[in-house]
């Protein structure tokens, strides 16, 4: 019997592809890399600067370029391709440019033979998920965005600045679109096994109230913060996106907010935003549903009309 080695490939070697690369060797994830990017020379070059780390990361990576046509023996193929979004632009309005690019690498991909999970994160990133699902025609369960993983961590953020609390103790999701009109479910927030609610109630010294619509635009502009004094993010969805690689590869079985196919989940049909799933090695095995007030369904209802309204106008892209 031989080993088998966990074998990643990425397609689009720019700033996040690139990041992620990083992150899975770094963090230890991944044995064999392959990177894909329509310039040849760039998808080498990151390959180069990887292989130039491993002598002092925690295992040996191998990292090849290669094209999107020999990533059919990968476990996983994270779509990172497309561009980053220019200072304050809307991840939507960039559909047209990301779906030329999707109709390039769909019959690649189906080239390949791949039939692992996908894991994509380019932008607009829950219709390009939804793209990629239906022109693939892949099973749902199988392709997975990263979406509000990340929109997660920064409400987590700013929550355990706001409480001078660790991260690690706070369960708290964004949901809905990764952009603009994402949402919390701030009465389902839990700390150490109580709602927000009921800690604002009983330790308001340590729990005060807070302008919830402010906390959530703080949240859906973060990405901008960061994007437009560096012209670019890359740690944040890099990390994000390796912990659903690490759920993926151990099984883990994790529930991690992301974007996923909704078949009558809260109501919602035909569409893919994100809510809290289990995640393991087939990729999405239940959503949770959780529980919301009236105002928050709105809320999240609105944002699935988003999406799904640009997921009609990205069959239009020619
Ligand atoms: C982010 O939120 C730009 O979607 C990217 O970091």
């Amino acid at each position: 019997m031989s080993i088998k080695l966990r074998k990643i490939g990425i397609i689009g070697a720019g700033h996040v592809g690139s990041h992620v690369a990083l992150s899975l060797a770094t963090q230890g994830e991944v044995d064999q890399l392959y990177i894909a990017d329509v310039n040849q020379e760039k998808a080498i070059s990151q390959v180069e600067d990887l292989k130039d780390s491993v002598s002092y990361l925690p295992h040996h990576v191998s990292a090849y370029a290669t094209d999107i046509e020999s990533l059919g023996d990968c476990d996983i193929i994270i779509n990172a391709s497309g561009l980053q979004p220019v200072r304050d632009q809307d991840r939507l309005d960039m559909l047209a440019d990301t779906i030329r690019i999707c109709k390039d690498i769909i019959p690649r991909i189906k080239k390949s033979g791949f039939n692992g999970i996908i894991i994509s994160i380019s932008n607009p990133a829950d219709v390009i998920a939804a793209y990629l699902q239906k022109h693939l025609d892949y099973p749902a369960h199988k392709i997975i965005s990263s979406g509000t993983a990340l929109d997660s961590a920064r409400l987590q953020m700013l929550l355990s600045e706001k409480f001078n609390i660790s991260r690690r103790s706070l369960q708290a999701y964004v949901m809905g679109e990764h952009g603009y009109s994402a949402m919390v479910p701030y009465s389902h927030i839990m700390i150490g096994g109580k709602t927000l609610y009921e800690l604002q109630k009983d330790m308001p010294h340590r729990f005060p109230s807070f302008d919830e619509e402010e906390m959530t635009k703080a949240v859906t502009y973060q990405g901008y913060v960061v994007l437009n004094g560096k012209g670019s993010t890359e740690f944040g969805i890099a990390t994000s996106t390796v912990e659903l690689v690490r759920c993926i590869l151990h099984d883990e079985k994790k529930i991690l907010p992301c974007s996923v196919a909704l078949n009558g989940h809260y109501g919602q049909h035909n569409v893919y935003a994100s809510t809290p799933i289990i995640l393991g090695k087939d990729g999405v095995e239940e959503i949770i549903e959780v529980p919301m007030t009236d105002k928050e369904q709105e809320l999240f209802n609105k944002s699935c009309d988003i999406i799904r309204n640009y997921m009609e106008k990205a069959e239009a892209v020619e």
